[in-house]
């Protein structure tokens, strides 16, 4: 595991402190809203419960899975919903949390789907961004961190669904991917 790992970029307690202060600007946000925090899996899972026990507000959490990355590096331009919401979305707050915006493409698919369900408002909350690969445009609303073009990993991010339990995030070797 650890050896895989060329580089950490964000240790954990850098994450915990940065998590702590969106969590602290959510909550100003999000007080009186009764927000409906959606997970986008399985990425965003560590970044998604360390955020919410840190929202001292009423909220209600739900999950999805979409797809446009198999087992490579770079996106397949294409999203597929694998697992819609439970709730219905109709009239309520949504924050979509994301590990990271990378193209763009997933998540203006995914608000765009959003704001024609009829919801009160939708904004997202990624932990990380990669600005340089931006295709799409798109508004990250909250951003825990902005990475350089490198395939980062732990923190939920995996490689081959590997990885996803590292406390940090760090950069992978490249001959892992390669
Ligand atoms: P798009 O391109 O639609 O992609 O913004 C967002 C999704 O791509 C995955 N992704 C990564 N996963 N390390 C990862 O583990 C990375 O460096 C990386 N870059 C993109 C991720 O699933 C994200 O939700
Ligand atoms: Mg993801």
């Amino acid at each position: 595991m650890i050896e895989d790992i060329k580089d950490v970029l964000i240790d954990e307690m850098t994450l915990k402190e940065r998590v702590k202060d969106l969590a602290k600007e959510l909550s100003e946000e999000y007080k009186d809203k009764n927000p409906l925090v959606i997970c986008v899996l399985k990425g965003a899972v560590l970044f998604m419960s360390d955020l919410i026990k840190n929202m001292d507000i009423p909220l209600e959490i739900d999950f999805m899975a979409v797809s446009s990355y198999g087992n490579e590096t770079r996106t397949s331009g294409e999203v597929r919903i694998m697992k819609d919401l439970d709730k219905s979305v109709d009239g309520r707050h949504l924050l979509i949390v994301e590990d990271i915006v990378d193209s763009g493409l997933t998540l203006s698919y995914l608000v765009k789907m959003f704001k024609d369900r009829h919801t009160k408002s939708v904004k997202v909350c990624s932990l990380l961004d990669k600005p340089e690969r931006r295709t799409t445009n798109v508004d990250i609303h909250y951003v825990g961190f902005a990475v350089p073009d490198e395939f980062v990993v732990g923190y939920g991010l995996d490689f081959a669904e590997k990885y996803r339990n590292l406390p940090f995030i760090g950069v992978l070797k490249e001959e892992i991917y390669l």
